[in-house]
C-alpha cells in the first residue's frame, strides 16, 4: 500500500538574506504557490559578516512579501534540518543560479538528508534573468552608487543607501 500523502504542506526557504533580492523572490513566490506555508527564515550564525542585522533583514522580507498571505518570515540558529523538524516542515526549498552553484548544494542536501531523512531538499531553478545575482553582487553594486533597481524591491534599495549613505563611525 503506498504511503499517505502529506495533507498539509510546510517549506523552509532558508538564507542569509543580506539582503532580499528579486532572485530570492523569484524562489519565494514560487515556493508560496505549490506549498501551503512557506517559512522564509534568517541564518543568524552565518560565517559571512553581515551589512544588515538579523532584525533588519526579518523586516526587509516582512515588507516583501507581504502579499503572500502563506509565506511566514522568522529566523534560526542552529542545524537548519533541525529548525526545520522543529517548524514541522516538509521540504527544504532551495535556488539554483548555475552549475557552480549545484556541488555545495548537494552536499548540504546529502547532509541533511544523512541528518534526517524524512525532509526532503527540493530545488528550483532560478529565473535565467536573476542567474547573475547574489546579495554580494547587490551590495557591490550598491556601494558604489551603481543602479540597483532591476535587482532588488524599492524598500530594499532605499536601505541599501540609508547603509551607504550613513556615516561611518
Ligand atoms: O543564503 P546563504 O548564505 O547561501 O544560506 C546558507 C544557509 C544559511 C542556508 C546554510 O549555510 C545553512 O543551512 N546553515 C545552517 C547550518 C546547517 O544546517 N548547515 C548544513 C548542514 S552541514
Amino acid at each position: 500500500m503506498s504511503k499517505p500523502k502529506h495533507e498539509y504542506t510546510v517549506a523552509i526557504c532558508p538564507g542569509s538574506f543580506d539582503p532580499v533580492t528579486f532572485g530570492h523572490l523569484d524562489i519565494i513566490s514560487r515556493a508560496a504557490d505549490i506549498f501551503d506555508k512557506v517559512i522564509v527564515t534568517v541564518a543568524t550564525n552565518s560565517s559571512k559578516q553581515p551589512l544588515f542585522t538579523v532584525d533588519e533583514r526579518k523586516q526587509l522580507l516582512a515588507d516583501v512579501t507581504s502579499r503572500w498571505p502563506n509565506v511566514v518570515i522568522d529566523s534560526f540558529s542552529g542545524l537548519l534540518i533541525n529548525y526545520a523538524a522543529a517548524r514541522g516542515a516538509n521540504v527544504i526549498v532551495k535556488g539554483l543560479r548555475a552549475v557552480s552553484d549545484f556541488e555545495y548544494e548537494l552536499q548540504m542536501a546529502s547532509a541533511n538528508h544523512k541528518l534526517n531523512e524524512k525532509i526532503e531538499t527540493f530545488f528550483m531553478m532560478t529565473n535565467p534573468k536573476f542567474s547573475y545575482l547574489s546579495s554580494s553582487i547587490v551590495k557591490e553594486i550598491a556601494r558604489y552608487n551603481g543602479p540597483i533597481a532591476d535587482l532588488v524591491p524599492d524598500a530594499v534599495a532605499e536601505a541599501l543607501l540609508r547603509k551607504f549613505s550613513a556615516p561611518s563611525t
